[in-house]
């Protein structure tokens, strides 16, 4: 018999009624939802069709809502708001924040039938719905030869990525993402849609850096630059190192001089069981241009190299492994504002101890730098985006396994590799970019000085706290 012996089969059915009862008064009854939604719009409670890169403390709903227009995400927020039912958007799935708290009680509104991504006759302005995927808005301003800012990895929310900032390769050119919007449309926290610009102050401000505090944006206008074929490809690709070079790479990092046109990433990468070092430089323009530009990288002598020049439509390609989703991905970020040979061989040991562990061989180290002369044009406080001119790397250290056992484990390798970079972060606070976040810093931390205003206008624009599960103000 396979079902408790002490059981007989009456009562064995009458358990199995009772548990399918507890998790029908679990979840969330959506009936009355469907009939106010457009036709192309549906609703599962199968929320593993909705996957997520990490599932390490992934919210868990009762229900996924997959709206088909702007307006079915405006009538699922009154519909989630008249019940008491708490919601929460996905767009990419790629946040791995620790300050979701969806539950069965709640629904996801995945935005994943809202990618559409158009432009304006003469090419200079992009309408990014808020369900398209980096992937989606890169494929869409190639094919109009124009370029729109949008962060390095395909399988990435576009916007999900711009309302925290918003880093690209472009930045050093076109500033941050967040200095690209035209226009928002917003669901409010009470329901109410509307057009954001520059002409509503608080809410202009406050959604370009902590747009998941304020509101669903459904659809975002954004600067776009129309330009020759010759701008539409670019010098990139990795350079490999070993790990004895570790301490030369960094000093050349930190001494480069970044014009505009450049950008670079610094990974640790266990190569099958081969520990690694690599810089992805990325220039716009020339291989000649490009190679002089990073010259002090190859001085080092990279043991191997597989820069081209690559059409725009394929600068994003090697994030496609990174991207796969699935798997306990907790990830610890930081800012730096310069780098210290010392710490960075101190995480690379901390690094490779964890990769040792079989399940977590897979692990990894990603730093950041672009170029902000652009970005700090504006003042600090043209944006809540909190530190333009103070931040200019950014460290991840991400553990990447599958055994939820080993979570205690992994957080103390993040929390040891983090107090390390923290140690010498040369900022007068320590920072975080609010997208690299792990969830138990400080609120001073993620939002940095705009902190004081974010919580003001939090109390005047959502005063219930609807939208709390991304580094919640309230
Ligand atoms: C593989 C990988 C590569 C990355 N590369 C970059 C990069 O190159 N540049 C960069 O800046 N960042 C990058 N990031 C960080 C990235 O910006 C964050 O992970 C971001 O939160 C992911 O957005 P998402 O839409 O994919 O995730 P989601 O988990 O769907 O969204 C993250 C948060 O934003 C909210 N949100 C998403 N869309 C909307 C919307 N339309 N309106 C309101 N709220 C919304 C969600 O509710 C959630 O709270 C990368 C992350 C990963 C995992
Ligand atoms: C929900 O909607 C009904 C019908 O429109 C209304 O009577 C009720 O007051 C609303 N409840 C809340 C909590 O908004
Ligand atoms: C592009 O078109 C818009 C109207 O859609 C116009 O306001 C703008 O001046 C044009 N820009 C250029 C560079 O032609
Ligand atoms: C740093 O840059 C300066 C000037 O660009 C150069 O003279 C010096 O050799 C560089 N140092 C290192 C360690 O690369
Ligand atoms: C690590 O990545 C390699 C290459 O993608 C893969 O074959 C392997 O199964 C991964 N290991 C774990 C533990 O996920």
């Amino acid at each position: 018999m396979w079902w408790p012996t002490t059981m007989t089969l009456s009562e064995f059915l009458n358990w199995l009624c009772i548990v399918q009862l507890i998790s029908g008064v679990m979840s969330v009854d959506t009936s009355s939802l469907q009939a106010l939604l457009s036709p192309g719009a549906r609703i599962d409670s199968d929320a593993s069709q909705s996957p997520r890169w990490s599932e390490y403390k992934a919210p868990r709903p009762g229900s996924v809502v997959h709206p088909a227009t702007e307006e079915d995400v405006q009538i699922t927020v009154k519909w989630a708001i008249n019940r008491s039912v708490p919601f929460l958007v996905q767009n990419g799935g790629n946040g791995w924040a620790t300050t979701f708290k969806l539950d069965q009680t709640g629904i996801l509104i995945h935005l994943d039938q809202l990618r559409s991504v158009t432009f304006n006759s003469n090419n200079t302005q992009a309408t990014v719905e808020g369900g398209a995927l980096i992937s989606d808005v890169v494929a869409a301003a190639a094919a109009h030869s124009a370029l729109v800012l949008t962060g390095t990895c395909n399988c990435v929310g576009a916007l999900g990525a711009m309302l925290g900032g918003g880093f690209s390769n472009l930045m050093g050119q076109y500033g941050l993402a967040v200095d690209n919007f035209v226009s928002l449309n917003l669901v409010k926290p009470n329901g109410e849609a509307v057009t954001v610009t520059p002409r509503n102050a608080g809410l202009w401000w406050a959604l370009r850096g902590a747009g998941p505090n304020f509101g669903v944006v459904t659809s975002a206008v954004l600067k776009a630059y129309p330009v020759p074929a010759s701008r539409l490809s670019a010098w990139t690709g990795p350079l490999v190192f070993q790990p004895a070079q570790l301490e030369p790479v960094v000093r050349a990092i930190q001494n480069l001089t970044l014009a505009p046109e450049m950008a670079l990433s610094l990974n640790f990468i266990n190569q099958a069981g081969s520990p690694i070092i690599l810089t992805t430089v990325f220039y716009h323009g020339t291989e000649d241009t490009g190679r002089a530009a990073f010259k002090s990288l190859f001085d080092i002598g990279p043991i191997a190299d597989s820069t081209a020049v690559q059409p725009y439509a394929a600068w994003n390609d090697g994030s496609n492994g990174p991207c796969v989703k699935g798997g306990r991905r907790p990830n610890w970020g930081v800012g730096l504002a310069s780098m210290d040979p010392g710490s960075w061989r101190d995480v690379y040991d901390v690094w490779a101890e964890l990769i040792k562990w079989p399940s977590a061989e897979n692990s990894s180290v990603l730093m950041n730098l672009l170029p902000t002369d652009k970005a700090r044009s504006l003042p600090d406080s043209s944006s809540a985006y909190p530190f333009r001119s103070t931040v200019k790397m950014f460290a991840v250290f991400g553990a990447f396994y599958r055994d939820p056992a080993f979570d205690a484990t992994a957080v103390s390798y993040g929390q040891r590799a983090r107090r390390l970079w923290q140690a010498t972060d040369g900022l007068a606070q320590h920072s975080t970019y609010i997208n690299n976040a792990f969830g138990d810093e400080s609120l001073q931390t993620i939002y940095g000085n705009s902190l004081e205003r974010l919580r003001q206008l939090k109390e005047q624009i959502d005063p219930e706290g609807r939208f709390n599960e991304w580094f919640p103000l309230s």
